[in-house]
């Protein structure tokens, strides 16, 4: 697990956990170190100094998910004591009285750079693909193997959160030197060279950059000048940009930080491990880990992608379409170095739409994100046109005009003899089954639904939509592209609406059913906000606009099917009376459920009060589980009916693509949170209180009868 080499006095320490691809801090690791700081400790007389280095791809891994994510409250005391043994060697390591180096490989995330932060020195390998950080946020934790107090006693307490903590960024080795958490990036094969030579020109305690048995703290203890004007506004900050949201891991990294600064290193250090116990041993860490390491992990892994297609990679694509969705994948497509030929119906619209990525680019020149040359290499791969004629030579076509079938069939039609023979045909139809657009098309099997989401250079998902007769190889190049474009494919099976959609539409129907039922609207907004919502429902709807309830309905009647379409849902009393009664169709209109008044922000609309409210006092929680609720159930129901195709692609959808709140790791993470047996009893007194919609499906019932959990 831990290779030991002594070359003249200087011991090089590998770590190389034989039963893993990765280091991990597992059972072996910590014996090992053990074992291995005894022996460092007991040789110390005759060496010059260690050098840490991996033998895996990566420096070290960090904690290990799968262990973490099954611990339970009732092991709070054991977590508590292997996690201090783990900081006592790394200690023990850092006050050994010789110099220590780490050299770093590849990358090292979470306890990896944990273990680096303990070494006097960090060498890094400049090489793009490493990644260095904590984080430990990101998943519901906190970097507790000597991470908060470490950081906060190498670069202050405001830069420690600000740039490390809070943010839990992967850097980049450059990025990584700026911010201060590694000291030297050199070329891969002068690494261990240059721990070397750290070592032999280490000159005792006058260059140590830090005293290491007592680490002062930059910037001195909250009771200093800057500190003290930084601190009292801290606490509030953090909640406006949490919107109020009960995320535990950055209150309490604070916590750990702030109170870690008032004592020693030593109790610091204990401060630390007592605020990770607690996130560890609690719900939010495991929906976060489930969510974003685990389902992720087995999306980008390609289980939802046929695996007997071969690697599939556009390279020049057409976009149909230059409005808002269109300009956002053409400017997608360019980013990820595909040539673009963007066709609207005139070439005055497509070159509106090419702008689009101008004013990207602006903004990111201005921030010195990127250079001019770059921007001239962007803009030279999108092509605007008018003409279909200039789609030749596309192995790849993206739709993006009007929401119309017959529009978007002849679109099709047009391009069919112009691009390749064989191009893969994609639609980003947000509402219209994918099966009913191939009508006409005389390649259905290589169509598919390529659901992107707006703005789309910020979101990070893409559904891809499986008709009727879409073939493997369409499903597996269009996951080619996706990924190829940077972006998270979920992969579902054609229905109204999809699965987001329709599991969108729930959340946003269940606001206006609460307005229906006389709900003060500020109640409804912020229950949704407080809930963990990156937006609450109104708003949302307003976005969206209050018509298309109305024409999901219609186009759902009029095809004589009524799975996500509303019909009889109580919203649609409110929506309708908002549209036609008072002419109020949402945010594009400049009147919806909001108001939006030139001169600032939107307010709500006092009408709601005139004409809706009813002083019903729903009970917050009532309000908050029942848009959870509403969201997780018809979930179940994409399952039940075979639009999902796969747990993982149902939470990272809800949560990447609709704002399902990440502290619940996702619309059926949540239900196992819950527990089964619980949410199938709470929807049955949900259903009671509010209508039918809440009825638990079949499907759960019997899951939760077997003692099952979605996985
Ligand atoms: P938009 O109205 O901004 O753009 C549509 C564009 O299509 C216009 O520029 C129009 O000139 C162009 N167009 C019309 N006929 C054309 C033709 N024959 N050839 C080439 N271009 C033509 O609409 P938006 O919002 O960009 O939506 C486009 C599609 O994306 C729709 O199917 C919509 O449902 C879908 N979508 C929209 C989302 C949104 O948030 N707006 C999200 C996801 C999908």
């Amino acid at each position: 697990m831990i290779e030991w080499k002594n070359d003249a006095g200087v011991v090089t320490l590998t770590l190389n956990d034989p039963s893993a691809s990765a280091n991990t801090m597992n059972d072996a690791y910590v014996e090992a170190m053990g074992r291995t700081v005894e022996r460092l400790v007991a040789e110390k007389a005759l060496l010059k100094g260690v050098i840490v280095t991996s033998a895996k791809s990566t420096f070290f891994a960090g904690g290990n998910l799968q262990l973490l994510s099954q611990i339970q409250p009732s092991d709070a005391a054991e977590v508590f004591t292997t996690i201090e043994e783990v900081k006592r060697q790394l200690r023990a390591l850092e006050t050994l009285g010789v110099p220590v180096v780490a050299a770093i490989n590849g990358s090292a995330l979470g306890g990896g750079l944990e273990i680096a932060l303990a070494c006097h020195h960090r060498i890094v390998a400049d090489d793009n693909r490493i990644e260095l950080g904590v984080p430990e946020v990101t998943l519901g934790l906190l970097p507790g193997g000597g991470g908060v107090t470490r950081t906060v006693r190498m670069l202050g307490l405001q830069d420690a959160l600000m740039k490390v903590l809070l943010q839990g960024q992967r850097m980049k080795p450059a990025h990584a030197l700026s911010v201060g958490i590694v000291d030297e990036v050199v070329p891969a094969d002068d690494l261990v060279d240059a721990a070397r030579r750290w070592i032999t020109t280490y000159d005792g305690d006058s260059k140590q950059p830090w005293d290491r048995d007592g680490y002062k703290i930059p910037g001195g203890t909250p009771s200093s000048p800057k500190l003290a004007a930084f601190l009292p506004a801290f606490p509030a900050n953090l909640r406006k940009q949490l919107k109020g949201a009960p995320y535990p891991a950055p209150r309490a990294i604070m916590s750990a930080a702030v109170e870690g600064t008032q004592v020693d290193f030593e109790t610091a250090s204990r401060i630390e491990s007592r605020y990770f116990v607690s996130l560890a041993t609690g719900q939010i860490a495991k929906n976060m880990i489930q969510a974003f390491f685990f389902d992720l992990q087995s999306i980008n892994a390609g289980s939802s992608r046929p695996s007997d297609v071969p690697k599939y990679s556009a390279r020049k694509v057409g976009v149909l379409g230059a409005g808002m969705m269109g300009a956002g994948i053409a400017y997608a497509c360019a980013k990820a170095g595909i040539d673009v030929v963007l066709k609207d119906v005139s070439l005055e619209a497509a070159a509106r739409g090419k702008e689009y990525s101008e004013k990207l680019l602006a903004k990111q020149v201005a921030k010195g994100r990127t250079s001019a040359a770059d921007v001239e290499a962007f803009l030279s791969r999108i092509t605007p046109t008018g003409d279909p004629n200039d789609l030749a030579g596309c192995d790849l076509v993206i739709e993006a005009v009007f929401e119309d079938t017959g529009l978007k069939q002849k679109v099709f039609a047009e391009i069919a003899g112009v691009v390749e023979p064989d191009a893969l045909l994609c639609s980003n139809t947000s509402t219209l089954p994918i099966t009913s657009l191939t009508d006409g098309i005389d390649r259905p099997d290589d169509f598919i639904g390529m659901h992107f989401f707006s703005p789309v250079d910020r979101m990070p998902l893409v559904e891809l939509i499986v008709g009727e007769k879409t073939s493997d190889r369409a499903i597996a190049q269009a996951y080619d592209v996706v990924r190829q474009i940077k972006k998270t494919p979920i992969v579902v099976n054609d229905s109204r609406g999809f699965f987001t959609s329709r599991v969108f539409g729930t959340l946003v129907m269940e606001g206006a059913a609460m307005v229906a039922e006389g709900v003060d609207p500020v109640m409804i907004e912020r229950a949704a906000t407080q809930a963990g919502f990156p937006a609450p429902p109104l708003a949302m709807l307003d976005e969206v606009t209050l018509t298309l309830p109305q024409k999901i309905r219609d186009a759902a009647r009029a095809a004589g099917d009524s799975a996500g379409a509303f019909d009889d849902h109580p919203g649609m009393a409110v929506t309708d009376r908002l549209v036609n009664e008072f002419d109020r169709r949402g945010k594009a209109a400049g009147a919806g459920f909001y108001d939006y008044p030139a001169d600032g922000p939107k307010r709500l609309w006092p009408g709601l009060w005139e004409h809706f409210r009813q002083h019903n006092d729903v009970p917050l929680i009532d309000l908050q589980e029942r848009m959870l609720f509403a969201m997780s159930l018809e979930t179940v129901k994409c399952l039940e009916e075979g639009v999902l195709r796969s747990v993982p692609d149902a939470n990272i959808g809800s949560i990447f693509g609709i704002g399902f709140p990440p502290l619940h790791g996702g619309a059926l993470q949540y239900i196992n949170g819950y527990g089964l047996s619980a949410f199938v009893e709470r929807s049955r007194s949900l259903a009671a209180a509010y209508g039918a919609r809440f009825e638990p499906p079949a499907l759960l019932v019997s899951k939760a009868e077997a003692g099952e959990v979605w996985a």
